[in-house]
């Protein structure tokens, strides 16, 4: 299935623990075209698992996208009879996660080892999926830099888009990304290319952009600071970082049931948010202690 992108896409990355549906919402509400959820599990959705298929909530004002896992085509085919995706725009599949106990599992990054065995496995996903289909990988794996090999046999299946993280799976999240692969890739490939890794600054756009990627997504600069959305499109701030601590956290009160995983959760979020505040050092150290919502709450109203 076709996507076109009528103008130059600036996007969420998708991130295990981070890009939870408020955070989401708040991105796509400071301007984020698109928002990916984090990495959904196939196999958990099969199994009807519950904190799973709460993942895939998602209410916001942007292009949505559910990014998922797993190697099963089984598994794949039953999750996109379903109806889980209806709300969703595209359907993202994860070839890059570096995670041991993903990689162990012959799911993620391991995904770009056999690239016969995961032409199968995408072919079911874009013959089965209602949505377009994106997949988002990494140079390669092992030391084995296959990228422009797996893309194109992405191409083949009917993928719609592309995302790059210039990264083989070694390198996690070391070092710089290899800048010259985004332009190897758009040469070889005729579908459009998405640009992820270091993006932080409007000349790092301006350069994604000059090279011909139709996107780029947005991970670790966005934690804490869904402004950047707003920063790269020269627009206002629908509302403060007061406001947004404040929204996430409301949003949040909706999904957890319990206080104290909520908190333990929160608190990650909290110490991004803080990151660039002037008090963030002293701090720190206190949010680390919080056990409560109310202490939490309490913070949250001293921030100017
Ligand atoms: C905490 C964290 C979780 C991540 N989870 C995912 C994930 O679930 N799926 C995925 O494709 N990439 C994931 N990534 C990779 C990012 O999407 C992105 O490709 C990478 O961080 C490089 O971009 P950045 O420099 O803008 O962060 C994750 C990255 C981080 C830091």
């Amino acid at each position: 299935m076709n996507i076109k992108f009528d103008k130059f896409i600036i996007a969420l990355a998708p991130m295990a623990g981070v890009t939870d549906f408020a955070f989401r919402e708040i991105c796509a509400d400071f301007g984020a075209d698109m928002v990916v959820t984090e990495m959904v599990s196939v196999k958990a959705l099969e199994h009807k698992n519950n904190t799973t298929i709460k993942m895939l909530r998602d209410d916001s004002k942007a292009i949505r996208c559910c990014q998922l896992f797993g190697h099963d085509t089984e598994s794949l085919q039953q999750a996109l009879t379903t109806n889980l995706f209806d709300h969703f725009d595209v359907i993202d599949f994860n070839c890059g996660c570096p995670a041991p106990k993903i990689v162990k599992n012959h799911d993620g990054s391991s995904m770009m080892k056999n690239i016969e065995e995961t032409r199968k496995v995408i072919l079911s996903l874009v013959k089965n999926s209602s949505k377009p289909v994106s997949v988002k990988f990494r140079l390669g794996i092992d030391n084995n830099i296959n990228y422009i090999e797996f893309a194109q046999m992405c191409e083949e299946c009917g993928v719609s888009f592309l995302t790059l993280h210039a990264r083989t799976k070694e390198q996690g999240y070391a070092g710089e990304v290899d800048k010259s692969a985004y332009e190897k890739l758009i040469k070889s490939v005729n579908i459009p290319v998405f640009w992820s890794g270091d993006i932080k600054t409007q000349s790092d756009l301006d350069y994604a952009k000059s090279i011909g990627c139709s996107g780029v997504m947005i991970g670790r600069a966005a934690m804490g600071n869904p402004e950047i959305f707003c920063k790269l499109k020269n627009n206002t701030p629908p509302y403060t970082k007061k406001e947004a601590i404040k929204k996430h956290l409301n949003l949040l009160k909706t999904y957890y049931k319990s206080e104290r995983t909520l908190v333990s959760y929160f608190k990650k979020h909290l110490m991004w948010y803080v990151k660039s505040m002037d008090f963030a050092t002293s701090i720190k150290l206190q949010i680390l202690q919080f056990t409560s919502l109310k202490e939490i709450e309490d913070l949250i109203e001293l921030i100017p």
